[in-house]
Protein backbone atom coordinates (compact mmCIF):
# COMPACT_ATOMS: atom_id res chain seq x y z
CA UNK A 1 0.00 0.00 0.00
CA UNK A 2 1.95 3.35 -1.11
CA UNK A 3 1.79 6.51 1.27
CA UNK A 4 -0.22 8.32 -1.15
CA UNK A 5 -3.11 6.02 -1.14
CA UNK A 6 -2.39 5.82 3.12
CA UNK A 7 -2.42 9.25 2.78
CA UNK A 8 -5.76 9.83 0.76
CA UNK A 9 -7.63 7.81 3.10
CA UNK A 10 -6.57 9.33 5.88
CA UNK A 11 -7.58 12.48 4.65
CA UNK A 12 -10.83 10.86 3.63
CA UNK A 13 -11.62 9.52 7.16
CA UNK A 14 -10.60 13.22 8.33
CA UNK A 15 -12.92 14.66 5.98
CA UNK A 16 -15.83 12.31 7.14
CA UNK A 17 -14.74 13.18 10.65
CA UNK A 18 -14.88 16.69 10.42
CA UNK A 19 -18.05 16.79 7.97
CA UNK A 20 -17.36 20.79 7.58
CA UNK A 21 -19.74 19.77 4.52
CA UNK A 22 -20.84 23.33 3.52
CA UNK A 23 -24.04 22.93 1.42
CA UNK A 24 -26.79 20.17 2.54
CA UNK A 25 -24.75 17.14 1.41
CA UNK A 26 -26.48 13.95 2.40
CA UNK A 27 -24.88 10.96 3.94
CA UNK A 28 -25.93 7.39 2.47
CA UNK A 29 -25.34 5.11 4.76
CA UNK A 30 -27.86 4.56 7.75
CA UNK A 31 -28.60 2.00 10.70
CA UNK A 32 -31.35 0.35 9.79
CA UNK A 33 -32.95 -0.74 6.42
CA UNK A 34 -30.86 -1.35 3.27
CA UNK A 35 -28.35 0.71 4.12
CA UNK A 36 -27.41 -0.66 7.37
CA UNK A 37 -24.77 -1.43 9.15
CA UNK A 38 -24.10 -5.01 7.41
CA UNK A 39 -23.90 -3.20 4.27
CA UNK A 40 -21.59 -0.11 4.86
CA UNK A 41 -18.69 -1.73 3.26
CA UNK A 42 -20.47 -2.18 -0.39
CA UNK A 43 -21.73 1.42 -0.45
CA UNK A 44 -18.37 2.78 -1.61
CA UNK A 45 -14.97 1.27 -2.57
CA UNK A 46 -13.80 3.88 0.12
CA UNK A 47 -15.82 2.26 3.15
CA UNK A 48 -13.93 -1.12 2.29
CA UNK A 49 -12.62 -1.24 6.05
CA UNK A 50 -16.06 -1.75 7.48
CA UNK A 51 -16.69 -5.20 5.67
CA UNK A 52 -13.08 -6.05 5.20
CA UNK A 53 -11.36 -4.76 7.94
CA UNK A 54 -10.30 -7.06 11.15
CA UNK A 55 -9.24 -4.50 13.47
CA UNK A 56 -13.07 -2.67 13.82
CA UNK A 57 -15.05 -1.09 16.56
CA UNK A 58 -16.65 -1.28 18.95
CA UNK A 59 -16.45 -3.72 20.87
CA UNK A 60 -17.22 -5.41 24.28
CA UNK A 61 -14.74 -5.00 26.94
CA UNK A 62 -14.80 -8.74 27.56
CA UNK A 63 -13.04 -8.67 31.16
CA UNK A 64 -10.85 -11.59 30.09
CA UNK A 65 -9.83 -9.87 27.16
CA UNK A 66 -8.11 -7.59 29.49
CA UNK A 67 -5.26 -6.99 30.75
CA UNK A 68 -3.16 -4.35 33.05
CA UNK A 69 -0.22 -2.59 31.79
CA UNK A 70 1.60 -0.49 33.68
CA UNK A 71 3.55 1.37 31.28
CA UNK A 72 0.85 3.26 30.47
CA UNK A 73 0.95 6.71 30.60
CA UNK A 74 -1.96 8.91 32.50
CA UNK A 75 -4.51 10.44 29.90
CA UNK A 76 -3.59 14.21 30.94
CA UNK A 77 -5.60 16.83 29.31
CA UNK A 78 -5.92 20.79 29.87
CA UNK A 79 -8.52 21.83 27.30
CA UNK A 80 -9.25 25.50 27.21
CA UNK A 81 -12.57 27.71 26.25
CA UNK A 82 -12.36 27.83 22.10
CA UNK A 83 -14.74 28.80 19.55
CA UNK A 84 -17.32 26.11 19.08
CA UNK A 85 -20.38 25.45 16.74
CA UNK A 86 -23.08 22.77 17.74
CA UNK A 87 -23.30 20.87 14.10
CA UNK A 88 -26.26 18.32 13.15
CA UNK A 89 -23.90 15.65 11.56
CA UNK A 90 -26.94 14.06 10.45
CA UNK A 91 -25.51 10.72 11.69
CA UNK A 92 -24.83 12.06 15.11
CA UNK A 93 -25.04 15.56 17.32
CA UNK A 94 -21.58 16.85 17.48
CA UNK A 95 -19.43 20.19 18.79
CA UNK A 96 -17.03 20.82 16.50
CA UNK A 97 -14.02 23.27 17.28
CA UNK A 98 -12.35 25.83 15.63
CA UNK A 99 -9.49 26.71 17.71
CA UNK A 100 -6.98 24.46 19.68
CA UNK A 101 -8.69 23.05 22.85
CA UNK A 102 -5.85 20.77 24.08
CA UNK A 103 -3.92 17.94 23.03
CA UNK A 104 -3.60 14.39 24.84
CA UNK A 105 0.39 12.85 24.27
CA UNK A 106 -0.13 9.56 23.53
CA UNK A 107 3.27 7.00 22.51
CA UNK A 108 5.18 10.19 21.36
CA UNK A 109 2.93 11.93 19.43
CA UNK A 110 0.01 14.92 20.67
CA UNK A 111 -3.52 14.57 19.46
CA UNK A 112 -5.77 17.95 19.81
CA UNK A 113 -9.36 17.96 20.60
CA UNK A 114 -11.28 18.67 17.10
CA UNK A 115 -14.13 17.59 17.48
CA UNK A 116 -17.01 15.50 20.34
CA UNK A 117 -20.28 13.89 19.22
CA UNK A 118 -22.57 11.44 21.10
CA UNK A 119 -24.06 7.78 20.02
CA UNK A 120 -27.03 6.64 21.30
CA UNK A 121 -27.13 3.74 22.70
CA UNK A 122 -23.48 3.41 23.60
CA UNK A 123 -21.32 1.69 21.04
CA UNK A 124 -18.79 -0.10 23.17
CA UNK A 125 -20.11 -2.74 26.10
CA UNK A 126 -18.79 -3.57 29.24
CA UNK A 127 -18.90 -7.38 29.57
CA UNK A 128 -22.12 -7.81 27.84
CA UNK A 129 -24.26 -4.28 29.33
CA UNK A 130 -25.24 -1.86 26.73
CA UNK A 131 -25.31 1.84 27.94
CA UNK A 132 -27.54 4.44 27.44
CA UNK A 133 -25.41 6.74 25.46
CA UNK A 134 -21.40 7.02 24.70
CA UNK A 135 -19.18 10.41 24.06
CA UNK A 136 -16.64 10.90 21.57
CA UNK A 137 -13.87 12.88 22.24
CA UNK A 138 -12.00 12.45 18.68
CA UNK A 139 -8.39 14.02 18.06
CA UNK A 140 -6.31 14.37 15.86
CA UNK A 141 -2.64 14.89 15.41
CA UNK A 142 -1.40 18.10 13.40
CA UNK A 143 -0.72 16.30 10.39
CA UNK A 144 -4.69 14.96 10.94
CA UNK A 145 -2.44 11.38 9.50
CA UNK A 146 -3.93 9.98 13.02
CA UNK A 147 -6.60 9.44 15.39
CA UNK A 148 -7.01 8.90 19.20
CA UNK A 149 -10.46 8.83 20.45
CA UNK A 150 -11.34 9.51 24.81
CA UNK A 151 -14.61 7.73 24.97
CA UNK A 152 -17.28 7.56 28.24
CA UNK A 153 -20.26 5.64 28.71
CA UNK A 154 -23.19 7.11 30.24
CA UNK A 155 -26.06 5.55 32.28
CA UNK A 156 -29.40 7.59 33.01
CA UNK A 157 -28.85 9.57 36.32
CA UNK A 158 -28.40 13.47 36.86
CA UNK A 159 -27.58 15.57 34.01
CA UNK A 160 -24.90 15.80 32.04
CA UNK A 161 -23.09 19.22 33.16
CA UNK A 162 -21.49 19.22 29.37
CA UNK A 163 -25.03 18.78 27.79
CA UNK A 164 -27.00 20.83 30.52
CA UNK A 165 -24.49 23.95 28.87
CA UNK A 166 -26.10 23.60 24.92
CA UNK A 167 -29.61 22.03 26.24
CA UNK A 168 -30.97 25.34 24.64
CA UNK A 169 -29.08 24.58 21.49
CA UNK A 170 -29.78 21.53 20.96
CA UNK A 171 -33.59 22.31 21.31
CA UNK A 172 -32.79 24.90 18.31
CA UNK A 173 -30.79 22.60 16.28
CA UNK A 174 -34.13 20.26 16.38
CA UNK A 175 -35.97 23.23 15.11
CA UNK A 176 -33.74 24.26 12.62
CA UNK A 177 -33.37 20.65 12.10
CA UNK A 178 -36.93 19.65 11.32
CA UNK A 179 -38.62 22.77 10.90
CA UNK A 180 -36.46 24.46 8.34
CA UNK A 181 -35.30 20.98 6.85
CA UNK A 182 -31.79 21.78 7.61
CA UNK A 183 -30.30 18.70 7.88
CA UNK A 184 -27.07 19.92 8.12
CA UNK A 185 -27.76 22.44 11.05
CA UNK A 186 -25.59 24.34 12.88
CA UNK A 187 -25.45 26.87 15.60
CA UNK A 188 -22.58 29.10 17.13
CA UNK A 189 -22.00 28.42 20.90
CA UNK A 190 -19.38 31.18 21.20
CA UNK A 191 -16.65 30.33 23.73
CA UNK A 192 -17.34 27.10 24.60
CA UNK A 193 -15.89 25.92 27.61
CA UNK A 194 -15.02 22.28 28.01
CA UNK A 195 -13.95 22.39 31.98
CA UNK A 196 -16.74 19.41 32.82
CA UNK A 197 -14.56 16.95 30.77
CA UNK A 198 -10.99 17.88 31.94
CA UNK A 199 -11.43 15.85 35.29
CA UNK A 200 -8.31 13.46 35.47
CA UNK A 201 -9.20 9.85 34.23
CA UNK A 202 -8.12 7.18 36.59
CA UNK A 203 -8.63 4.18 35.09
CA UNK A 204 -9.12 3.14 30.84
CA UNK A 205 -9.06 0.59 28.83
CA UNK A 206 -7.23 0.57 25.61
CA UNK A 207 -6.81 -1.04 22.16
CA UNK A 208 -6.45 -0.39 18.50
CA UNK A 209 -9.66 0.00 16.30
CA UNK A 210 -11.61 2.04 13.92
CA UNK A 211 -13.63 4.69 13.57
CA UNK A 212 -17.21 3.25 13.98
CA UNK A 213 -19.24 5.13 10.75
CA UNK A 214 -17.85 5.02 7.15
CA UNK A 215 -15.44 5.04 6.28
CA UNK A 216 -14.26 2.82 8.76
CA UNK A 217 -10.53 3.66 8.93
CA UNK A 218 -8.37 1.31 11.14
CA UNK A 219 -5.87 2.46 13.55
CA UNK A 220 -8.14 4.65 16.16
CA UNK A 221 -6.06 4.46 19.44
CA UNK A 222 -9.35 3.92 21.84
CA UNK A 223 -9.41 4.82 25.63
CA UNK A 224 -12.17 4.03 27.57
CA UNK A 225 -13.09 5.77 30.23
CA UNK A 226 -13.30 3.40 33.75
CA UNK A 227 -16.04 5.71 34.95
CA UNK A 228 -19.14 6.27 34.06
CA UNK A 229 -21.14 9.37 33.17
CA UNK A 230 -24.56 10.42 33.80
CA UNK A 231 -27.20 12.04 31.40
CA UNK A 232 -30.49 12.75 32.50
CA UNK A 233 -33.62 11.22 30.54
CA UNK A 234 -34.25 14.88 28.92
CA UNK A 235 -31.04 15.21 27.33
CA UNK A 236 -30.67 11.68 25.99
CA UNK A 237 -33.97 12.44 23.83
CA UNK A 238 -32.27 15.52 23.47
CA UNK A 239 -29.18 14.23 21.42
CA UNK A 240 -32.02 12.46 19.19
CA UNK A 241 -34.50 14.62 18.30
CA UNK A 242 -32.66 16.66 15.50
CA UNK A 243 -32.08 13.45 13.84
CA UNK A 244 -34.54 11.33 11.40
CA UNK A 245 -35.32 8.11 12.15
CA UNK A 246 -32.22 6.17 10.17
CA UNK A 247 -30.29 7.77 12.69
CA UNK A 248 -31.88 8.49 16.17
CA UNK A 249 -30.17 4.77 16.67
CA UNK A 250 -26.43 5.31 15.53
CA UNK A 251 -24.83 2.42 17.67
CA UNK A 252 -22.62 0.17 15.22
CA UNK A 253 -22.94 -3.18 16.33
CA UNK A 254 -20.14 -5.11 17.98
CA UNK A 255 -17.29 -6.47 15.99
CA UNK A 256 -15.06 -9.27 17.07
CA UNK A 257 -11.92 -8.59 18.74
CA UNK A 258 -9.81 -11.42 16.84
CA UNK A 259 -7.24 -11.39 19.28
CA UNK A 260 -7.11 -8.08 20.53
CA UNK A 261 -6.04 -7.20 23.48
CA UNK A 262 -7.82 -4.65 25.87
CA UNK A 263 -5.07 -3.12 28.02
CA UNK A 264 -6.22 -1.44 31.48
CA UNK A 265 -4.50 1.85 32.78
CA UNK A 266 -5.20 2.15 36.54
CA UNK A 267 -3.88 4.95 38.88
CA UNK A 268 -3.81 4.33 42.54
CA UNK A 269 -1.89 7.57 44.51
CA UNK A 270 -0.67 5.37 47.42
CA UNK A 271 0.11 2.02 45.99
CA UNK A 272 2.61 0.82 43.89
CA UNK A 273 0.78 -1.56 41.17
CA UNK A 274 4.10 -3.54 40.43
CA UNK A 275 4.23 -4.88 44.08
CA UNK A 276 0.47 -5.87 44.29
CA UNK A 277 0.03 -7.06 40.84
CA UNK A 278 1.95 -10.46 40.11
CA UNK A 279 4.09 -9.09 36.84
CA UNK A 280 3.18 -12.05 33.72
CA UNK A 281 3.84 -11.66 30.20
CA UNK A 282 6.71 -9.34 30.28
CA UNK A 283 4.40 -6.17 32.47
CA UNK A 284 1.26 -7.40 31.04
CA UNK A 285 -1.09 -8.64 34.08
CA UNK A 286 -4.12 -11.30 32.90
CA UNK A 287 -6.79 -10.28 35.27
CA UNK A 288 -8.68 -13.43 35.46
CA UNK A 289 -6.15 -15.06 37.46
CA UNK A 290 -5.74 -13.05 40.46
CA UNK A 291 -8.34 -11.85 43.38
CA UNK A 292 -8.39 -8.66 41.51
CA UNK A 293 -10.78 -10.40 39.35
CA UNK A 294 -13.43 -7.48 37.60
CA UNK A 295 -16.68 -7.85 39.25
CA UNK A 296 -19.04 -8.02 36.27
CA UNK A 297 -21.64 -5.65 37.70
CA UNK A 298 -20.94 -2.04 37.97
CA UNK A 299 -18.69 -0.66 40.75
CA UNK A 300 -19.96 2.20 42.97
CA UNK A 301 -17.04 3.72 44.90
CA UNK A 302 -18.67 4.79 48.26
CA UNK A 303 -15.82 7.69 48.72
CA UNK A 304 -16.59 9.71 45.85
CA UNK A 305 -20.00 8.50 44.74
CA UNK A 306 -18.55 7.44 41.30
CA UNK A 307 -19.45 4.57 39.41
CA UNK A 308 -17.10 2.55 37.22
CA UNK A 309 -17.89 0.00 34.34
CA UNK A 310 -16.19 -2.23 36.85
C1 LIG B 1 -33.20 6.16 5.29
O1 LIG B 1 -32.30 5.32 4.55
C2 LIG B 1 -32.85 4.74 3.40
C3 LIG B 1 -31.80 3.83 2.80
O2 LIG B 1 -31.44 2.85 3.73
C4 LIG B 1 -33.26 5.84 2.43
O3 LIG B 1 -33.88 5.25 1.32
C5 LIG B 1 -34.24 6.80 3.13
O4 LIG B 1 -34.49 7.88 2.27
C6 LIG B 1 -33.63 7.31 4.42
N1 LIG B 1 -34.61 8.13 5.12
C7 LIG B 1 -34.30 9.32 5.64
C8 LIG B 1 -35.42 10.02 6.34
O5 LIG B 1 -33.19 9.81 5.56
C1 LIG C 1 -22.00 6.93 -0.73
O1 LIG C 1 -21.28 8.07 -0.33
C2 LIG C 1 -19.89 7.96 -0.58
C3 LIG C 1 -19.21 9.18 0.04
O2 LIG C 1 -19.85 10.35 -0.34
C4 LIG C 1 -19.64 7.84 -2.07
O3 LIG C 1 -18.26 7.68 -2.30
C5 LIG C 1 -20.39 6.64 -2.62
O4 LIG C 1 -20.28 6.60 -4.01
C6 LIG C 1 -21.85 6.67 -2.22
N1 LIG C 1 -22.43 5.39 -2.59
C7 LIG C 1 -23.64 5.26 -3.12
C8 LIG C 1 -24.07 3.86 -3.44
O5 LIG C 1 -24.37 6.23 -3.31
C1 LIG D 1 -14.50 33.60 18.42
O1 LIG D 1 -15.33 33.98 17.33
C2 LIG D 1 -15.67 35.35 17.33
C3 LIG D 1 -16.69 35.60 16.24
O2 LIG D 1 -16.32 34.95 15.03
C4 LIG D 1 -14.38 36.17 17.13
O3 LIG D 1 -14.69 37.54 17.15
C5 LIG D 1 -13.42 35.84 18.27
O4 LIG D 1 -12.19 36.50 18.05
C6 LIG D 1 -13.17 34.35 18.35
N1 LIG D 1 -12.39 34.07 19.54
C7 LIG D 1 -11.39 33.20 19.58
C8 LIG D 1 -10.69 33.02 20.88
O5 LIG D 1 -11.05 32.58 18.58
C1 LIG E 1 3.19 18.25 22.61
O1 LIG E 1 2.58 19.46 23.04
C2 LIG E 1 3.25 20.04 24.17
C3 LIG E 1 2.42 21.21 24.65
O2 LIG E 1 1.98 21.99 23.58
C4 LIG E 1 4.66 20.41 23.77
O3 LIG E 1 5.34 20.96 24.89
C5 LIG E 1 5.41 19.18 23.28
O4 LIG E 1 6.68 19.53 22.80
C6 LIG E 1 4.63 18.49 22.17
N1 LIG E 1 5.27 17.22 21.87
C7 LIG E 1 5.46 16.77 20.63
C8 LIG E 1 6.12 15.44 20.49
O5 LIG E 1 5.11 17.43 19.65
C1 LIG F 1 -37.71 27.81 14.75
O1 LIG F 1 -37.18 28.13 13.45
C2 LIG F 1 -37.88 29.14 12.76
C3 LIG F 1 -37.32 29.26 11.37
O2 LIG F 1 -35.94 29.03 11.32
C4 LIG F 1 -37.79 30.43 13.56
O3 LIG F 1 -38.51 31.47 12.92
C5 LIG F 1 -38.37 30.20 14.97
O4 LIG F 1 -38.20 31.35 15.77
C6 LIG F 1 -37.67 29.02 15.64
N1 LIG F 1 -38.32 28.71 16.91
C7 LIG F 1 -37.63 28.43 18.01
C8 LIG F 1 -38.44 28.09 19.21
O5 LIG F 1 -36.40 28.44 18.06
C1 LIG G 1 7.48 -1.06 43.09
O1 LIG G 1 7.64 -2.38 43.58
C2 LIG G 1 8.57 -3.18 42.85
C3 LIG G 1 8.52 -4.60 43.39
O2 LIG G 1 8.48 -4.59 44.80
C4 LIG G 1 9.97 -2.53 42.94
O3 LIG G 1 10.89 -3.29 42.18
C5 LIG G 1 9.87 -1.12 42.36
O4 LIG G 1 11.11 -0.47 42.50
C6 LIG G 1 8.81 -0.31 43.08
N1 LIG G 1 8.62 0.97 42.37
C7 LIG G 1 8.51 2.13 43.00
C8 LIG G 1 8.31 3.34 42.14
O5 LIG G 1 8.52 2.22 44.22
Amino acid sequence: MGLHFYISILSIAALALCTLAEEDSSVNFSYIGQNGPEKWGSLSPDYAACSNGKIQSPVDLVYTDIVLNNQLKPLERNYVPTNATLVNNQFNIGVHFEGKVGDIYINGKNYSLRQLHWHTPAEHRAHGRVHEAELHLVHLTEDNNNIAVVASLYNLGDPDPLISKIEDKLYELENQSRGAGNKNAKISLGIFDVKEINQNIHRYYRYIGSLTTPPCTEGVIWNIVGKVRTLSKKQLELLKKPLSVNFSHNARPLQPLNGRQIEMYHYHPNRNLTSIFRIHLNKLFVFSNTRFTLPLTQRHHKSTNDIYLF
